[in-house]
């Protein structure tokens, strides 16, 4: 096999919506309480679009933070990979809009959809395209505008989840930035996290609305159960592939679905809390935008430095799993 090329992370970006959900104003719309969210969860707000905001509105502004970020033209992008389980339509694919808005006309686009491991597969996907040669330059988004998608009279679900973006450039570089990365799966278990209607299986009709089943359904400790045990073994999966022990690890960017999840998993790499970003008291589970969102939040408060050894990792819908190991080589 020829020589493969090497890639990493040069830019980084984020986009929030300014309206902030209170869990104290969630209090007001279903039976819950601030305390309850707070202790089961370690979520405090979310961020909500405005109705008009579709997920390529959050991608365009997030995609344009990294190439600033990374220095780079839209012309000169390649690939778009937007990995969303919010896009804006069935298609156009949101990447084609978000392609459209930045003016990146020599880029290829598409969609991804992992719910919320999708920026951990579209990430292991773009590094592919890097590293055999095919694209040297590759802007990669998670966005989601899930309050969309949530029944507001659900307080098992509509509680958990906010709206944003995040996005990285993944270029051909001189130096390894993408030293391993995890993938799994299991459509055995899909039933406890699903948005059943709107798809060939169940179109929107009055009767969908009626029962809400447009809406995310999600069976909450099954979840939880396979969280804990899946975020802690994909990151070691990933870091076996690597041949980097736990010592090695300076920082861990989860998935920001739950703190006690996090808490698990942490506690499984043997790493301080100090050394895990958490920024889901603040924004909630972003689905495919919490990992970037919280990369991006993390390397720009210096918690993450150049040459740090850092592990991405998520879970979801699916259900599936993913973990990369990053150098942060900028
Ligand atoms: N406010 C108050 N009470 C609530 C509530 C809310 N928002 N949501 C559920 N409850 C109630 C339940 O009805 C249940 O009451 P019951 O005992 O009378 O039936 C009780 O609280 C406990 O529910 P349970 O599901 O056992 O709580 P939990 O400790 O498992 O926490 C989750 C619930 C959803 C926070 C937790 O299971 C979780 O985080 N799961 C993973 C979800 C996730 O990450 N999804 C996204 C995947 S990417």
């Amino acid at each position: 096999m020829n020589k493969l090329f090497s890639a990493g992370i040069t830019g980084t970006g984020s986009f929030l919506p300014e309206k902030v959900l209170t869990n104290h104003d969630l209090e007001k719309i279903v039976d819950t309480s601030d305390e309850w969210i707070t202790t089961r969860t370690g979520i405090k707000s979310r961020r909500i679009a405005d109705d008009q905001i579709a997920s390529s509105d959050l991608a365009t502004k997030a995609a344009e933070a990294a190439m600033e970020d990374a220095g780079i033209h839209p012309e000169e992008v390649d690939l778009i990979i937007v990995a969303t389980a919010t896009p804006d339509m069935a298609f156009p694919s949101t990447a084609c809009i978000v392609q459209k808005n930045i003016g990146a006309v020599n880029a290829a686009a598409f969609d991804i959809e992992a719910a919320c491991t999708g920026f951990l597969y579209a990430l292991t996907m773009g590094e592919q395209f890097i590293k055999t040669g095919f694209y040297k330059n590759i802007l990669i988004i998670g966005a989601e505008t899930l309050s969309k998608v949530l029944n507001w009279k659900d307080r098992n679900t509509c509680i958990l989840f906010g709206d944003g973006a995040g996005a990285v450039i993944l270029q051909r570089t001189e130096e390894e930035g993408m030293l391993a990365s995890y993938l799994g799966s299991d459509g055995r278990n899909s039933d406890s996290l699903t948005l059943p209607a709107g798809g060939s299986r169940m179109p929107i009709s009055y009767k969908t609305i009626d029962e809400g089943l447009h809406c995310i359904r999600m069976e909450g400790s099954e979840v939880f159960k396979f969280a804990v045990r899946t975020m802690g073994s994909s990151a070691l999966k990933a870091l076996e592939k690597c041949n980097i022990a736990l010592e090695e690890i300076d920082f861990l960017v989860p998935h920001q679905a739950n703190s006690r999840i996090i808490e698990a998993a942490a506690k499984r790499l043997k790493l301080p809390m100090d050394k895990v970003y958490i920024n889901l008291d603040k924004y909630g589970n972003m689905s495919a935008a919490s990992v970037p969102v919280a990369l991006d939040e993390a390397v720009k408060s210096n918690a993450i430095k150049k040459g740090d050894k850092v592990v991405l990792v998520a879970f979801g819908g699916g259900l599936t799993w993913g973990s990369s190991i990053i150098k942060w080589i900028k």
